[in-house]
């Protein structure tokens, strides 16, 4: 009887399966299934768990490539899962290793185990010696990613995410190629689901626009080299009275050999479908007289290789905050210094307070789904 059940069961599944749409989507990693049909889910994470065999965490002072003021580490005070919910949590390494430490320790964090060695050097990354100019990170945080467990080329993202609202945090969802298949960045693209600014009042002085956590964007960085990045013609962004930090919200992509859609809510915020020229013809790249990367791969090169998912929370650095805004109390550090991380530090009476106690502060991830199509 049991097994006539079953047989029932497998039937029912055999018909619906007769709907099954061929799959267009590759994956790859330890945690990558079959993929049989389009519109499968193929890559779940709801966080009932901190999985660190799914999430590897970056542990490096490197600075992200901005000189960043965040020591991305493997700890469950920075990184950490409650009631379902992920939540990366920045903290002072002050609080942990005293005042003097930041201007006068060498930090060294090379790691002895595959698990917890430095993952990139770049920028003094694995060993700092801190200066009264120019200190040690002062802010730990966490950075976790899927390079190992899970990459994917086309497919549907959706990441519900709750941001924060603190001044100078920099929460970011976003892909990166697995194998810099035509070369490395941002020759081999770089897809941003979603990337904010944790002021509240954070003013543009220029147009007056509020660049805080009332707006958020979704960028493709693709070029021959980094000189001629196209991404100010794929930047899309999206604002909200409230503030994104208020709820909530579903961040999500649609990519597909035809173009990269980005939506929040359902709601479409920007796309792009590159004609058979491809994202050297979308950039105008001809005139650059460089030889075009993406020759061999299809109109959607960089696009049509496999990458993974990073989330993130940065803090600072000399790029992402621009000096010519108005915020309350001021910026405290200027992008051209190179006491950046030091005038931040000293600066803290001013942010510090805007990191509220009732952890609002916190970047929250509910899930992320990924479908393939
Ligand atoms: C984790 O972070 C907390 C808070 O900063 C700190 O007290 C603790 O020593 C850290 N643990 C390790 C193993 O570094
Ligand atoms: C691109 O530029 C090269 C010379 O730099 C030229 O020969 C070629 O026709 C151009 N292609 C297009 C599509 O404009």
């Amino acid at each position: 009887m049991k097994t006539e059940l079953f047989l029932i069961s497998l039937l029912v599944i055999n018909v619906k399966s007769d709907f099954c749409l061929p799959s267009v989507t590759t994956v790859s990693g330890s945690r990558a299934g079959k993929v049989f049909c389009a519109d499968q889910l193929i890559f779940e994470d709801n966080f009932d768990t901190l999985d660190l065999s799914i999430w590897q965490h970056e542990h490096t002072l490197t600075g992200g490539g901005n000189y960043e003021f965040q020591y991305y580490c493997n700890n469950r005070s920075n990184s950490y899962v409650e009631d379902g919910v992920l939540h990366i949590k920045p903290t002072l390494l002050a609080d942990e290793k005293g005042e003097a430490f930041l201007s006068s320790a060498t930090m060294q964090i090379y790691g002895g185990t595959p698990t917890d060695q430095c993952t990139n050097p770049n920028h003094n990354g694995c060993s700092r010696t801190g200066t009264p100019d120019n200190i040690i990170n002062p802010i730990k945080s966490a950075r976790i990613r899927t390079f190992e467990s899970f990459a994917f080329k086309y497919g549907k993202v959706e990441v519900r995410a709750k941001i924060p609202a603190g001044d100078w945090l920099w929460p970011a969802i976003w892909l990166m190629p697995k194998y810099y298949q035509y070369s490395r960045w941002p020759a081999s693209g770089e897809i941003d689901i979603m990337e904010s600014r944790g002021n509240r009042d954070l003013i543009n002085k220029a147009t007056g626009e509020n660049i805080g956590s009332k707006l958020v964007g979704s960028t493709l960085h693709f070029g021959p080299n980094s000189n001629f990045n196209r991404y100010r013609l794929a930047h899309f962004e999206a604002s909200l009275s409230e503030g994104f930090n208020a709820e909530f919200h579903n961040y999500q992509l649609s990519w597909t050999p035809d173009g990269i859609t980005y939506s929040i809510d359902d709601e479409v915020i920007g796309a792009v479908q590159p004609t058979h020229g491809g994202f050297w013809q979308y950039g105008d790249l001809n005139k650059t007289n460089l030889e075009n990367p993406w020759r061999g791969g299809t109109k959607m090169a960089p696009f049509d290789q496999e990458f993974f998912l990073i989330i993130n929370l940065a803090v600072g650095g000399m790029s992402y905050f621009p000096d010519d805004v108005i915020n309350p109390g001021g910026k405290p550090w200027s992008n051209k210094a190179h006491s950046g991380a030091t005038d931040f530090w000293k600066g803290r009476e001013q942010w510090l307070p805007t990191w509220k106690e009732d952890g609002s502060y916190h970047f929250l991830v509910d899930y992320v789904k990924i479908w393939s199509v």
